[in-house]
């Protein structure tokens, strides 16, 4: 009301800060705030993480990840050319194997014929700039949903690097810019940078999953691959959502075995990880903003709680803030759309 309006005013009057710094005056417009803004998001810094599978047809949805498809090979093609249309650069591969090529060694993982090889090969004769990024590690592929071998109930780390060296390896014969290790096993970094060497690979990249955690944020993915573990966790991989300083030995350990780039995984939880690390390495920084986080952000939009889109912009902003010069996010496509705009 009015009168309220005149006692404000009289308030005002009677009290001058003398203030030399006024934060709020860089904030004044529109124009000065971009000026002094730390952070922009870039299409360039996006990877769009996608998920084929066999046979032909329509791609199929993934309830828990709407807007997310399983896409047969010529639909992930369609998919891959308007990515590239919106600016994105970069793209990150999942197969969904049936069940009757998974067995316990994983062993369709290095099928120079399977789903990813072949797929490899259709990007890269498509798209040869499209930079593709390959996946290692077993749950895939094997009949137990592990990312290693698992005997009498162990996962068995040396065993099942000796087959992700094959997998990576196939992968790199394929056409794969990067091989992405996301198994968490001992020293496969270092196994894989060794293979590549000797196989006349220098020039394929490793992007590490230096710090993976032990998330229930993976959830939806393990739905879209059919994957979840058919037994207990991964804890006696994946690292422990409670511990920080540990992810900075996964960091030394990665670096000195030969990655290129360093993931963190999640992303939203994680984000003191995210920079902890930036600030230990000189190596460029990646970030998973996992199925989780994309799936609870689509659900709260549909339940017409939160402005979907201001809530993905603020977010992977401050992933970037936080230190990802990378980010691989499900929601690629519809940021670089909103960046062209
Ligand atoms: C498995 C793998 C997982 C994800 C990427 N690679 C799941 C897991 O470790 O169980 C999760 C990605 C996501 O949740 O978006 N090697």
């Amino acid at each position: 009301t009015s009168s309220q309006s005149e006692t404000l005013t009289e308030t005002d009057a009677s009290l001058t800060l003398f203030q030399r710094q006024r934060p709020r005056r860089l904030r004044r417009s529109e124009g000065l705030r971009r000026m002094v803004c730390e952070t922009s998001l870039s299409v360039d810094n996006l990877v769009y993480p996608l998920f084929v599978k066999e046979g032909e047809g329509q791609p199929e949805a993934i309830p828990s990840m709407p807007g997310c498809f399983r896409y047969p090979l010529d639909r992930l093609l369609e998919e891959i050319e308007q990515a590239s249309e919106l600016g994105i650069g970069a793209i990150a591969l999942f197969p969904v194997i049936p069940n009757e090529y998974k067995d316990r060694r994983g062993s369709e993982s290095y099928n120079p014929n399977g789903l990813i090889p072949r797929t490899l090969r259709a990007i890269k004769q498509e798209f040869p700039q499209m930079m593709a990024i390959a996946d290692v590690a077993l749950d895939p592929y094997n009949s137990q949903g592990h990312d290693g071998i698992v005997e009498n109930g162990k996962i068995l780390n040396d065993q099942t690097v000796a087959v992700l060296v094959k997998q990576a390896l196939t992968q790199a014969e394929a056409g794969a810019d990067f091989v992405a290790p996301s198994d968490m096993m001992d020293g496969r970094v270092g196994a894989i940078r060794q293979a590549l060497d000797a196989a006349g690979r220098a020039d394929v990249g490793i992007l590490a999953y230096t710090a993976k955690y032990a998330s229930a944020y993976y959830g939806p993915f393990r739905d879209a691959l059919d994957s979840a573990p058919q037994f207990g966790d991964k804890k006696t991989y994946q690292m422990d959502p409670g511990n920080g300083r540990e992810a900075l030995k996964e960091v030394d350990l990665d670096i000195e075995e030969g990655a290129d780039i360093v993931m963190v995984k999640p992303a939203l939880a994680y984000l003191d990880v995210i920079d902890r690390i930036k600030e230990h390495t000189h190596l460029p920084v990646a970030a998973y903003n996992v199925s989780g986080e994309y799936a609870m952000v689509k659900a709260a939009a549909q339940c017409g709680w939160i402005d979907e889109e201001k809530v993905m912009l603020e977010t992977l902003t401050c992933i970037k803030r936080a230190g990802a010069d990378l980010i691989l996010t499900y929601f690629a496509k519809e940021v670089a759309a909103l960046l062209a705009r």
